[in-house]
Parts: C-alpha cells; sequence; structure tokens
C-alpha cells in the first residue's frame, strides 16, 4: 500500500472551503477539480498511478492561486487496513486542516463475462465502486460534520433497472454504491448531505487503454444518445458543484446522460 504527500506548502487562505476528489489527476476527476477551484475551493487531488498529472494539475491550480492544492498519492486499498486508513485520513486533514466536501470518483470499469467472473475482479470492483465509498464516508464523517459538509457519488445510469450488458460485477457495485448514498443521506442527515450523479457517457475510455472502443462502437453509442453527441466532463463537474452547493437536497441522484438511459432498457 502506498501513500505519500506532496506540495504540501503553507496555508494562506485558510477561510476558503475543502474539496477532496478520489482519483481526480485526470479526466472527470480532474473536471471536477478545476471547476471547485474556480469556484474558490481549495483542492486535495488524490491519485493512485497518475502522479505525474497530478503534480502537474497541482501546480498549475497553484500558479493562479498559491499553496491551493495538494497532491495525496493513495491504494484505496488503504481502506482495507484499519492503521493505513486512518493515516490516509491524517494524512488529507493536515493537508487544509478542514475538509467540506468529499467527492467519490476512483473507480475501475472493466467487464467480467459470465463464466470469466473470478475473485480478483470482485475484490477491485467492489473495493473501489463501493467499499472504498462507504469506509471512507465514515472515516471523514467527522470532519464533514463539523464544517456541515457533504459527500459526493459518482455513480452511473448503469447503476439501477438498466444492466450494462457482459459488466455484472461492475454494475452490482455501482448499485451498491447507489444505495449508499441513499443509506448515509439517511443516516448522516442533518449534519452532512450525501447525493449522487450519474454519468451515461460523458468520457469515453482512454484510446491506449485495454478499454478502447473502435469508431464503430462510438458510433453506435453516440447514436443511443437522444442529444446525439458524448457529454463533457464538464457537465458532470457542474452537477458536482451544484450539489456541494444545494443546501437542502440530499439522497438525491442527479443523472447527467443526454437522455441515454430513455433510450436503453438494459444491454450495451
Ligand atoms: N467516463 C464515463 O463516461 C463514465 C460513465 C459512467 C460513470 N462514470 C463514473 O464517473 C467517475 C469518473 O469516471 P472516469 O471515466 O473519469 O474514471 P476513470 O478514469 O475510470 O478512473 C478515475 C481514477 O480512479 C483511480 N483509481 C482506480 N483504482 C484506484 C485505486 N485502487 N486506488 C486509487 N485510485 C484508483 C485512478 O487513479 P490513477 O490514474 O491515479 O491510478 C483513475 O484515474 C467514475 O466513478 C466512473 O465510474 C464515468
Amino acid at each position: 500500500m502506498t501513500q505519500k504527500t506532496k506540495n504540501i506548502q503553507p496555508l494562506v487562505r485558510t477561510n476558503d472551503p475543502v474539496m477532496l476528489v478520489t482519483g481526480s489527476a485526470k479526466r472527470i476527476g480532474a473536471a471536477i477539480i478545476r471547476a471547485a477551484h474556480e469556484q474558490g475551493y481549495r483542492v486535495i487531488i488524490h491519485c493512485y498511478h497518475s502522479e505525474h498529472e497530478a503534480n502537474t494539475l497541482a501546480n498549475e491550480l497553484n500558479e493562479t492561486w498559491a499553496n491551493s492544492a495538494v497532491v495525496i498519492l493513495a491504494d484505496l486499498a488503504v481502506v482495507n487496513d484499519t492503521k493505513a486508513l486512518a493515516q490516509f485520513v491524517q494524512t488529507i486533514m493536515q493537508a487544509f486542516g478542514q475538509l467540506d466536501v468529499l467527492v467519490h470518483n476512483a473507480s475501475r470499469f472493466y467487464p467480467s463475462p459470465l463464466g470469466s467472473i473470478d475473485q480478483s475482479q470482485w475484490d477491485e470492483l467492489f473495493l473501489t465502486n463501493a467499499k472504498a465509498p462507504l469506509l471512507l464516508s465514515q472515516a471523514f464523517y467527522p470532519y464533514l460534520k463539523t464544517q456541515q459538509g457533504c459527500i459526493i457519488s459518482l455513480l452511473d445510469i448503469h447503476a439501477h433497472d438498466k444492466p450494462f450488458g457482459n459488466y455484472a460485477v461492475y454494475n452490482m457495485a455501482k448499485a451498491a454504491h447507489r444505495m449508499m448514498v441513499q443509506s448515509l443521506a439517511l443516516d448522516m442527515a442533518p449534519d452532512v448531505r450525501v447525493n449522487g450523479v450519474a454519468p451515461g457517457v460523458n468520457i469515453l475510455p482512454e484510446a491506449d487503454s485495454d478499454q478502447a472502443l473502435d469508431s464503430e462502437q462510438q458510433k453506435s453509442i453516440i447514436d443511443s444518445i437522444p442529444m446525439q453527441r458524448i457529454g463533457k466532463p464538464d457537465e458532470i463537474a457542474h452537477s458536482v458543484l451544484y450539489l456541494a452547493q444545494a443546501s437542502y437536497v440530499t439522497g438525491e441522484i442527479i443523472t447527467v446522460d443526454g437522455g441515454r438511459s430513455l433510450t436503453l432498457a438494459g444491454g450495451s
């Protein structure tokens, strides 16, 4: 298990709220970080393998506003070890001394076709998409309560009623995460609000990854979206920032999918 802290410097602006986004070195997580920073949040960029991208992002943000962004590197498997989790929480809290918004964004996403499902897929997909969000929420609850803060989870339109074909384990893990949002909204009220954003297809898998889609697959996805285009990470970030400020909204899940869930009865 790795934990490392970078870019922690003396603080200048101590009254601004603090947001932690898990898995935020790039893609949707980075868009949330940028949008929050633009709105005056000090930000904690959490990463695991993407340390270089995380540092580049933090440096860029610190150039526009000194000491406003830090990078914390950790495998979310820290939640499997009580001591490692306590150390992770301490590291996060030392960054700015407070936490106002916790965003569960980190995720693993890959197919698990029937007949090939094994323990390691189960462990990894449930760790990132369900277990870590729950145990991190519990661990940060006292700090969020002090700030009357909130938790925002990145879910999926396939976490409810419309499973994604060949992705049973991912679908199940996101469905558990969705229920976590609703359960914790009850258990943490009235001190901490808990909400979710359910993207459709808002950013395709990276072209050099083993999950990359060919142009025919991309076309068939676009054809299934009433808005006739893939969504943008900024459109997810916009909803996250709305929920961060929506003081009378809890237990809510906003779908941001260009209408895709209207056309799907399940399948890919
Ligand atoms: N992309 C979409 O269109 C879409 C659609 C539906 C739902 N969503 C949801 O929206 C969120 C963001 O989507 P995305 O596509 O931007 O996510 P992503 O690129 O698939 O993953 C985000 C980050 O999660 C981190 N991560 C994975 N395993 C980790 C671990 N064991 N420990 C620590 N960090 C770990 C990775 O950080 P490192 O790179 O630093 O290792 C990765 O960069 C996810 O929750 C996803 O399920 C996205």
